[in-house]
């Protein structure tokens, strides 16, 4: 076990997998006011929207528009989700820092997320890898159910590997493992990460956890005593993928801060306006969001 980290670095995913499940549409207007808001809390990294079909999910049908809009901060590298070359077209048009790739290492759920198989995917990626890489933008790979899969059950660290393996040959700068369902508990994290960071070194790696049984904060405590210092997570602890069944939202940003900051560990972030931005999409919303220090901070207004 590696000691604590000093730094960890936070990537604000909110804005697209936060909103990518809501029924409720959020106007452009706001989600760009609320993008301006997270771009002055500290955080490194905002994942502002997808250029996924808008058919699919159509929450975030304005990414164009959002992106053009979003008055960009020069400490914030903006990210947004790109399946194909018309999503890379696109996100490239609107603006983007980070092209961010995504697949599963779950066959099935490949399939229900993103229409094709494992094999059939890689060609389409790389070819977005490539443009993307040509353009000056950085690319992460996003590997989902690297624990568990909603369709097959639980997944075997060899299958990750594989995924990883060929992404990282494809030429992602990074890859974030997505706990999809948020089933996954502390020694599952130990199965995956050891022999990942046998082939990886720990800053290559992102852990991304979604909190459906509330497992994601020691998941992270965990993962953080392997070396890794590179989480996501989103305000309020919205989100969820609409191919994962019952899936609950990302850890929420609040959580992970008020667990970091107790620890003493540094994330340059300023945890009073992560509340006030999580407010303020609670009420676009109009319901109660399920961080439990936001409700904490809350009651003590
Ligand atoms: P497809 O239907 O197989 O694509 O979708 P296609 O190439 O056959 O095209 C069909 C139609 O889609 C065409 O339009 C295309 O133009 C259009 P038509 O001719 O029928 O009018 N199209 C697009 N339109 C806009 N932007 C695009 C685009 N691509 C095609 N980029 C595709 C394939 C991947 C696009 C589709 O399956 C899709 O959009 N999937 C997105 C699913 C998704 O967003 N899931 C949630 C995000 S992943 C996640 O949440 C997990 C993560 O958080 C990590 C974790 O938690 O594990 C990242
Ligand atoms: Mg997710």
């Amino acid at each position: 076990m590696a000691r604590l980290p000093n730094y960890v670095q936070i990537k604000e995913v909110a804005p697209r997998d936060g909103l990518q499940n809501e029924k409720k549409f959020i106007s452009t207007a706001d989600k760009v006011a609320w993008i301006n808001m997270l771009s002055e809390t500290g955080v490194s990294e905002i994942e502002y929207s997808s250029f996924v079909n808008p058919k699919w999910i159509p929450a975030l049908k304005d990414a164009r528009d959002v992106g053009k809009q979003i008055k960009r901060n020069p400490n914030v590298l903006y990210s947004a989700l790109v399946p194909n070359m018309k999503g890379l077209e696109f996100a490239l048009e609107a603006g983007i820092d980070s092209a961010n790739v995504f697949m599963s290492a779950s066959e099935s759920h490949n399939k229900k997320n993103i229409n094709k198989s494992i094999d059939d995917t890689y060609p389409v990626l790389d070819e977005v890898i490539q443009e993307a890489k040509q353009a000056g933008k950085r690319v992460t790979g996003y590997v989902s159910t690297v624990f568990d899969c909603p369709y097959e059950g639980k997944i075997e660290p060899e299958d990750v590997i594989r995924v990883c393996e060929r992404l990282f040959k494809s030429g992602v700068d990074d890859i974030s493992l997505g706990d999809t369902i948020g089933s996954a508990v502390p020694t599952q994290v130990e199965q995956l990460l050891t022999p990942l960071l046998t082939r990886y070194p720990s800053e290559k790696l992102i852990l991304h956890f979604h909190d459906t049984r509330g497992m994601a904060i020691a998941n992270i405590m965990t993962a953080m005593h392997y070396g890794i210092n590179r989480f996501d997570s989103s305000v309020g602890g919205l989100g969820g993928c609409p191919y994962a069944p019952g899936a609950a939202g990302n850890v929420a940003t609040n959580d992970v801060l008020y667990l970091l900051n107790g620890l003493g560990i540094e994330t340059g972030i300023n945890e009073k306006r992560i509340q006030e931005a999580s407010l303020f999409i609670q009420k676009k919303l109009g319901k109660l969001l399920p961080s439990r220090s936001l409700a904490y901070f809350a009651n003590a207004q």
